[in-house]
């Protein structure tokens, strides 16, 4: 909600097909969002979901009645930062918290609420069962894999927070296994992201169960992945004759 000016550099580096960043949640805050960067996008034909992290579940509610007011199409929350009223865990790192702040949030928010998880648990279905059971609309997984990374030279941490998160295709298939735990246990829908850079991925994450999907760490590559994906979701349907993208989602036939 207030602007943060994040971690301090080095916050990214390169690791096997894959990178890790410790950005510290870097943002110019609520009013700036709503002066310069909402009207920006605005001009484009698209939803607008907006991507919430806090640290105790008092300023989730806070800004939630501010983004009630505002013309966006949802909200997501991001539940894996760590938060002081959780002994410094991320709220995502248990089904009681998520449960918890999902309820609080669900009380006051009036737009669709989209639940981000943390794979960095032993059963990430359970905790989104708790996201369900709140009123979540859906959730959305997966967020990074926690990861460090040593220049041997200096015998330190690349990353100037030490440890980071991982991203981007190394963490694929870890993704798709969670979507697929995660999408037959819930009946919400489930936004699938970890690793996609090209329509194939995209395909494999709705196979499982992801009725949306999103792609972060590709853009640092490629700025036109997301074109790419797209127009290549296309050329899928047409060689299976699918008209509808929904007739795919969740048919993975298992062996
Ligand atoms: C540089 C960077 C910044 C990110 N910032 C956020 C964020 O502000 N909120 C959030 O929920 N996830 C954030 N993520 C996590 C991504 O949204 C995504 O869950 C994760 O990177 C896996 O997808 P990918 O492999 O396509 O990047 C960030 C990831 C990266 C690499």
């Amino acid at each position: 909600m207030k602007a943060k000016s994040g971690n301090k550099p080095p916050r990214i580096c390169e690791t096997p097909s894959g990178m890790l960043s410790s950005i510290g949640f870097q943002n110019q805050g609520i009013e700036y969002f709503i002066e310069t960067e909402l009207p920006f996008l605005e001009k484009f034909d698209t939803a607008i979901i907006v991507n919430v992290c806090e640290n105790k579940v008092e300023d989730y509610i806070e800004i939630c009645k501010i983004l009630n007011t505002l013309p966006i199409d949802g909200v997501e929350l991001n539940l894996a930062s760590p938060n002081i009223e959780n002994k410094g865990l991320p709220f995502a790192s248990s089904y009681e918290e998520v449960k918890k702040i999902t309820a609080n949030v669900r009380e006051v928010l009036n737009k669709p609420l989209i639940i981000k998880l943390t794979p960095n648990v032993s059963n990430i279905s359970k905790i989104a069962k708790g996201a369900e059971e709140a009123g979540a609309d859906g959730v959305s997984l997966i967020n990074t894999i926690l990861g460090m990374k040593i220049d041997i030279e200096k015998r330190r941490p690349l990353l100037a927070n030490n440890t980071g998160g991982l991203s981007g295709p190394a963490i694929r298939p870890i993704a798709v296994r969670m979507v697929y735990e995660v999408a037959k246990t819930l009946k919400i829908p489930v936004l699938g992201m970890g690793g996609i850079a090209s329509y194939e991925d995209a395909i494999e994450f709705m196979l499982v169960g992801a009725n949306a999907i999103s792609i972060g760490s590709a853009n640092f590559a490629n700025p036109y992945t997301s074109i790419e994906v797209i127009k290549g979701i296309e050329s899928y349907m047409r060689k299976y004759n699918i008209e509808n993208i929904n007739e795919i989602i969740g048919q993975v036939i298992l062996n």
